[in-house]
């Protein structure tokens, strides 16, 4: 049976399964960092070939100044030490959101690891960092006014040309949308490419999300019965 060709995870719970542990919630992003790692093994050992993972929204800038720096220290560290492993299992990296905002250190690494990973061919993890669904439509409809004001059409954009503007136009839209940690809300995460997702909750929290737990959801990806809205 067909895998999911693109799953898209809101990593939730980090600062509840510190919390109720008695641990700093910096440190429940670290033990959801370790959890990404092994996540990516499993992704690989089931052929998906693409992931996108809400790392980091637009909204989260409200957090304080020691949490946000907590994450960001995070993506890097994940970065130097995993990029060679990367590169030899055939992960592709790439980033969804504006990079111009978050710290200098973490956007030299990302955009060095999205170079070095460019021939990755077996998954494709699309990071989002700085991401929010609303600011990439509007940032890509400004960008098509651009576009359409400096080209001779009258045609108004297909579906397909518009979204050559989003971050990343060219990843399959997705078939499958994890939260984690009992949350029913896609909270401004990917709301074109969701369009037709099967949404999958579950109240495990991100740090407790295994490899089972992943078989588990796609077994019930292959459970449902997909319609696009025909019958
Ligand atoms: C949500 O949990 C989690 C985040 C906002 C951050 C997720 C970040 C990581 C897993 C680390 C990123 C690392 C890399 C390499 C991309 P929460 O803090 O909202 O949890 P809560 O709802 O229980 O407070």
């Amino acid at each position: 049976m067909k895998v999911p060709q693109h799953i898209a995870v809101i990593m939730d719970g980090n600062g509840r399964w510190a919390t109720s542990r008695g641990l700093s919630r910096s440190a429940g992003h670290k033990e959801g960092t370790a959890n990404l790692e092994r996540l990516l093994d499993h992704l690989l050992l089931r052929r998906i070939p693409v992931v996108s993972l809400y790392a980091f929204s637009t909204e989260n800038w409200r957090r304080p100044r020691t949490e946000i720096h907590a994450i960001f220290s995070l993506v890097e560290e994940f970065i130097t030490t995993h990029l060679n492993k990367m590169v030899g299992e055939g992960v592709r990296m790439v980033v969804s959101g504006d990079l111009s905002r978050i710290p200098k250190r973490s956007r030299e690494l990302l955009l060095d690891a999205i170079e070095k990973t460019r021939k990755g061919i077996r998954l494709t993890a699309n990071f989002c960092l700085n991401y929010g669904s609303r600011s990439e439509l509007l940032r890509a409809a400004q960008e098509y006014a651009l576009w359409y004001s400096s080209h001779k059409t009258q045609r108004p954009p297909t579906e397909k040309q518009f979204q050559k503007f989003f971050w990343q136009p060219n990843l399959p839209d997705i078939d499958m949308l994890v939260r984690t940690a009992g949350e029913l809300r896609l909270s401004n995460f990917m709301l074109w490419q969701a369009a037709y997702a099967e949404l999958y909750f579950t109240e495990k929290t991100w740090p407790e999300f295994g490899a089972e737990d992943l078989d588990e959801a796609i077994r019930e990806f292959h459970r449902r019965k997909r319609k696009f809205g025909g019958l």
